[in-house]
Formats: C-alpha cells, structure tokens, sequence
C-alpha cells in the first residue's frame, strides 16, 4: 500500500466512525451564495446573497408537516441572549450566543464541537452599555466572521474555532458597536455599527480582505465638516442637504444591520439608519434631505464608489430607520421582468425599488402610517404629514420609533410570489417641549441622546396593550396582503418560508409555528419552552432535511418594560437552547419553568427620600432603561430590579453597580458614579418596588 491510499483508508475508517461523509467540503464563496438550488446549506444570513430566507427544500412540506418532531435540543445555559441567525454548512451549525461568542455544534446530534469567546466584557469598557449582543455571522471559505459590542471584526476557522485575525473597526472610546451580521462577496468582508442613538457619531461601513483583515475601502454614509474636505462626490453631494454644523452631532445614518451583496451588477446596497440625535431640529436646523439617512445606497462592490440611492425618509426625525432587510428579486411587474430590491423600513411602507437604477417602483403603507399620507411615485418622496414634525414640540405618530417592520427578518417565496413580514404596530410620542435646541449638546459619555424631551417609552410605564403585532404575507407587485395572522405581544419574530409550501415563525409565546404559504392556515406549532423571536433556518445533512432554531428571551426589546414583560419569561430562569427538528424526530425537550412574574421586595425600615427617588429616576433613565426596562419593568434580558435584593444592601449595590462584580455576565460598570448617585439608584428602585406592591399586585 502506497502512503497516499494508506492515509485514505485511515482517513475514511475515520469518517466511518465519526459519521463525517467522505465528501469534498463545501467552499462558501460567491457562486455558492449566488445560487444552491439543492437548498444544502445555510450559509449566509438570508441563506443567498439574494437574502429570500427561502429554501428551495419540501422533504418537510405542508402535507406532512404534522411529522415534525424535536431531533435534538442544546442547552446553552452561560448564555444570557441569543437574538441571532444560526448558519449550517456541511453539518455544522454556527451560531453567535450572548456577547458574540461563537458555538459550532453537529447538525446531526447537537454535540457542541467548539466554542470561540472573543472576551467581550473584558475588553468593551463602557461599550458593554450599549448593546446586548450579536444579530448574526458571516461564512466563507472555511471561516467564520464575527463582530463584537467592541468594535472588533474577527475571523475565526470553521474547524478548529481558532482565531485567524481580529481588527478593530472602530474609535475606542466612540458610541460605536457592532451587532450586526458581517457580510462576505467577493473576497471582502463588510461591517457597519450602530451608536447613532447614543452619541456624535457618523456613520461608516468598511471592507477588509478576508483573507487578512486588511482594510480595503470605507465608506461615510453622512459628510463631515467641509472644512476637511470631502472623501468624495458624494460626500459633496450630501453636504448640500445638510444644514447648520450638523457634523458636531455626527450626523448618524449607522449601517446596524442591513447590507445586501447583488451579484448581478456587482454593487452592495446598504440599509442605512436614523440621524444623530434623532431632532432633525438639532442635527440639521433649517430642514434638508439630509443625505444619506434612513436611505438604500449602492455602492460597487470593488471600489465602494457611490452608485444610486434612494432615501425613504427626507429630513428623518422619527429614529424611521431603513437599516431593515433589502431582498433582490426578479418580478414581472406590467409584463416586463424587473430586478427589484424589496425594503420594508421602519416607516410603515412597503418599497419596490427598481435595483438597476435605484428609481422607485411602488410603495404603499403596511400597517398604520400617519406621518405620510402616501408616497408620490413621480417624486419617490413621501407626501408628509406636517403635524408629524412635532413643530410645536408634540405629536402622536404612528408608528413608533420601532416601526412596522424592525430588524427581525422577512422573508420571500418565489413560489407563491408573497413577501412575509413580521409587523408591529404601536403610536409614538414625540415631544421636544423645553429642549434647548442653541446648546443641546451630545453628553461627552454614551447615554441615550434623541434630542427629545420625551418619547412614548422613555419617561413611563409602557401599558402591555399598547402595541400589537401580525405576520403579514404582502403581494409586492400588486402591493396589497395576501394574508394576516395576529400573532402575541408586541413583537412577531423572524421568517423562513420554503418550497413546501411552507412559513415558520417563532413567537413571544414560545411557540414555533408553521403556516400554509399560499393561504396562511396554521399547521404545526411547537412549544419551545420559552419565548423567542430570532428566524429559523433550514438545511440537509446525510438527505435528511432538518429545521433549526435559537430559542431564548431576549435582546433589543429587554427596554420596552410592561410590553416585554407581559409574557412572563425571566432571564434567569427560563432557558436559551438551539432546537433542531426533523420529520419523525422524537427528542423530548427538557421541562422549563412556566412564565412568571417577578414579586417586588422590600425593607420596610427604608425610608424613600422623594427627591432622591427622583434624581434616580433620571439616572436610571440613562444607564439601566436599555436592559432594565422602562420604569423597572424588566423585560425579561436583565433581572427586575424592583425583586432583587441587591438593591436593598449599599454594599452589595456598590459591589456590582460600581465595581463591576457580574461585569463577565453582562452587567456593565459604572465605576463614575458617586455616592449620592447610588443611594439616588436605592431610593428610586425602592420607590417603584413599592409602587407595584402597593398596586396590590405582582410587580408587573
Ligand atoms: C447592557 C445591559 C445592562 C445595563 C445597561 C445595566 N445592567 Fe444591570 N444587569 C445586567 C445583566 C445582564 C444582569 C444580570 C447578570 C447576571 O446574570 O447575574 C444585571 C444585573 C444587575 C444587578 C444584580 C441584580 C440581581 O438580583 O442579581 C443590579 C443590582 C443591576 N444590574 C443594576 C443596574 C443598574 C443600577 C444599572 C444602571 C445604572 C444597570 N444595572 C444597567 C445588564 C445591564
């Protein structure tokens, strides 16, 4: 036996006993991303660069999906957020849980095969109060690409869960983070970050090779001071449609989340996000456009030159992102087949637009919309509601700074010719009564800055009927709904639809539910044990077709207090786990502890100082709302802190607020704090744990 047959032979005796097919491993790169119509992997974040989250599988269909049982269930419990999209490529499944750390686990069994911890607590400083994780990852030739609240980009080997590089992405003491996903064509990998609602921050994307992390071009969303210079025409051009200094306030336009690689033409479009501060009254006093805000830009992919954009929300003063999803299809629209980019931003439109030229199509309103009466197809811009610009300082606008259509992914069925979005609908309270708009300045550390003096959610108690949501299948050559499903709470979760015939949809009742694509009759649902609004995926391994998803409560909506907390889930108690399923599986889950409310505490030798409990109010306001929830009304990411004990004790307060000691949980340091800012925090929690227990009720 020569050498070479030899190692072959070990090598398939090998693979005979670790059940690994003895097959050429799938390189994730631009042709498998542009087309797999054997639906084998999930490589990418909507599956293709074309984002559908549709899979062309129907092993598992509308006819049998009764069959559809648990293969296996992975527990992750040091894990206090999974908001993310899992990935599969040959077996293996890649997902980012918690503060991006890294999970590869075998498709077939659950076994977790390796974990990547980038550290992130340890290194984010005051960056961890930002943010709560990661959305998503990217795949391509054998690596996984990840980023962090940090600002860092990292590439991590697929099969040994080891390092290749890391590089820093952004300033280190800057509002910027990431969390979303990074996108791979080309060779290049892109990244964005969010921080525009938290201070000066001007928005950027980057390109790096990812082969080497070498940074190769970088582009601004927004100008900056022309007294600099312009990196480029477009810069110049965006300039025009600012006014007063606006680059003093960063100006925003983060790319957070959305980018959408098109093969076709070789351009990348970017969903781009809200102004900074959100008061256009502030940022840009006078008006203007203000390129390229809540806008889809497209840039060619090589050069990162501007090509076209579109811009949904002119002169945007709402936090009306477009950082939503962008989805490339081809449509027959007036007999003639159009290459168009499906956008539902936040705004409560639907937008057709035409992705060669960047001209809009149609656009008509998905939910409740008052800021707009229409948008005028002549223009492409919105015909505006002006009482919707709180020009005397208050207006009740529909939506709210969440939108119709958040982050959480939609998806398109080529078969049935419908998009599926998950919709939510809740009004906004704008009001910038007693804003000094001369010396409004940004705080020099990272708070929530909008340039509002209040917002429907940032000042009280969120009633838990107050928003409403739907998965909607929406016709978008015709512009009109197919069909509706009411689904629970305020949030409906991330889509996947198939060539089954079939939509999956997890909910903030922990269930995942099925649907008929063509009719939207219910078919299937599964409890999984906890609520969870992230999107599934679906792939084959060994010809057998298999549905994954991460189930856990939760991240983004953890501040909108009683609309969150309503369900029940606590953080603590209730399980994060990556659930698979297949026709047959008979895997039993195991139990988790039904939905509960937390039971407020209390010292009654506390004596509540009104003043102090006020001045935490505001304290609060800034530092803890984000994961704490909106009047101490957890949501279900960070503990209640009007039934925790902590509080009660100075010392024990002092130990984890200002010293940091569950700083590797998650909990962030507030090591400025004073004395009197502490007791200010003690006597406004107490103050709201009584306010619940004398509510005679549990604390929600
Ligand atoms: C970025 C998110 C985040 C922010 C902002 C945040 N916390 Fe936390 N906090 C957490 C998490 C997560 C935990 C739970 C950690 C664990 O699993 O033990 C926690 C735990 C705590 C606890 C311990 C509760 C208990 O019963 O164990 C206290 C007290 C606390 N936070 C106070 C605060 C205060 C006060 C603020 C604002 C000044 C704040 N936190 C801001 C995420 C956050």
């Amino acid at each position: 036996m020569n050498r070479t047959f030899k190692s072959f032979l070990a090598a398939a005796m090998l693979c005979a006993f670790t059940h690994t097919p003895l097959m050429a491993a799938t390189v994730v790169d631009n042709k498998t991303l542009t087309s797999d119509p054997d639906g084998h992997d999930w490589a990418s974040y909507g599956r293709l660069f074309d984002e559908q989250r549709f899979s062309p599988l129907r092993q598992v269909n509308a006819a049998n999906i009764k069959r559809l049982g648990l293969a296996w269930d992975l527990e992750l419990p040091d894990t206090n957020n999974v908001t993310t999209v899992p990935l599969e490529v040959d077996g293996v499944i890649y997902f980012a849980a918690g503060y991006s750390v890294i999970h590869a686990v075998d498709a077939r069994t659950g076994k977790l095969l390796w974990r990547y911890d980038p550290e992130v607590p340890k290194v984010a400083g005051r960056k961890l109060r930002l943010g709560w994780g990661s959305r998503g990852i990217a795949f391509w030739k054998g690596r996984v690409y990840v980023g962090t609240i940090d600002g860092r980009l990292i590439a991590v080997d697929a099969k040994t869960g080891k390092a290749a590089w890391s590089v820093m992405t952004v300033g280190k003491d800057d509002a910027r983070y990431i969390t979303g996903a990074p996108r791979v064509f080309n060779g290049k990998v892109i990244i964005g970050h969010g921080g525009a609602d938290f201070g000066p921050v001007r928005g950027y994307v980057t390109t790096y090779d990812a082969a080497t992390g070498k940074e190769l071009w970088r582009f601004y969303i927004v100008p900056g001071n022309p007294a600099d210079g312009f990196e480029n025409k477009a810069m110049e051009m965006a300039a025009k449609t600012w006014k007063g200094e606006w680059w003093k306030f960063g100006g925003g336009g983060t790319v957070w989340n959305a980018m959408t690689y098109d093969p076709e033409f070789n351009r990348i479009y970017l969903g781009t996000g809200n102004g900074a501060p959100w008061n256009q009254k502030i940022r840009s006093p006078g008006g203007g456009d203000n390129l390229f805000l809540c806008s889809v830009v497209a840039l060619d992919a090589d050069t990162g030159e501007y090509v076209w954009h579109y811009q949904t929300n002119p002169g945007e003063t709402w936090d009306y992102n477009s950082a939503m999803d962008m989805i490339l299809a081809t449509l027959e629209i007036d007999g003639k087949p159009r290459k168009v980019i499906l956008h539902a931003p936040k705004n409560g439109f639907f937008y057709v637009i035409d992705r060669e030229t960047g001209k809009l199509i149609s656009a008509e309103k998905i939910g409740k919309v008052n800021w707009a009466e229409k948008i005028d197809l002549t223009t492409g811009r919105p015909v505006e509601n002006p009482e919707a610009r709180y020009p005397d300082g208050k207006a009740l606008v529909w939506p709210n700074n969440a939108g119709v259509h958040g982050w959480y992914p939609m998806a398109f069925n080529p078969n049935t010719g419908l998009t599926y979005i998950p919709v939510t609908h809740m009004a906004g309270y704008y009001n910038d009564q007693g804003v000094d708009f001369k010396h409004w300045r940004f705080p020099d550390h990272p708070e929530f800055s909008t340039g509002l003096a209040d917002l429907d959610h940032s000042s009280s108690e969120v009633p838990k009927d107050a928003g409403t949501s739907a998965l909607l299948a929406w016709d978008p050559v015709h512009q009109k709904q197919a069909w509706r499903q009411p689904t629970p709470g305020a949030w409906s979760g991330g889509v996947l639809t198939t060539a089954g015939n079939l939509v999956f949809q997890s909910d903030a009742d922990g269930k995942l539910k099925a649907y008929a694509a063509d009719t939207g009759k219910m078919l299937w649902s599964y409890y999984l044990g906890v609520g969870s609004l992230s999107a599934p995926i679906t792939y084959t391994v060994g010809g057998k077709q298999y549905i994954s998803i991460l189930a856990g409560w939760m991240g983004a909506q953890a501040a909108m207090g009683g609309l969150t907390a309503q369900h029940g889930w606590v953080g603590r108690s209730h399980p994060r786990r990556l659930l698979t399923f297949v026709l047959d599986g008979k895997a039993i889950l195991p139990p988790s502890p039904p939905p509960a409310q937390p039971v407020p505490v209390d010292d009654p030798g506390f004596v509540v100082d009104p003043a102090k409990a006020a001045r935490g109010g505001e304290i609060y306001g800034r530092n803890c709302v984000t994961c704490h929830g909106i009047g101490a009304v957890a949501g279900g990411y960070a503990p209640d802190l009007r039934a925790s004990p902590i509080p009660l004790s100075s010392e024990a307060f002092d130990q984890i607020v200002r010293k940091g000691g569950l700083l590797d949980k998650g909990m962030p340091r507030f090591d400025e704090f004073s004395d009197d800012d502490l007791e200010s925090l003690r006597n406004y929690l107490r103050a709201r744990a009584r306010a619940a227990i004398d509510k005679g009720q549990a604390a929600r």
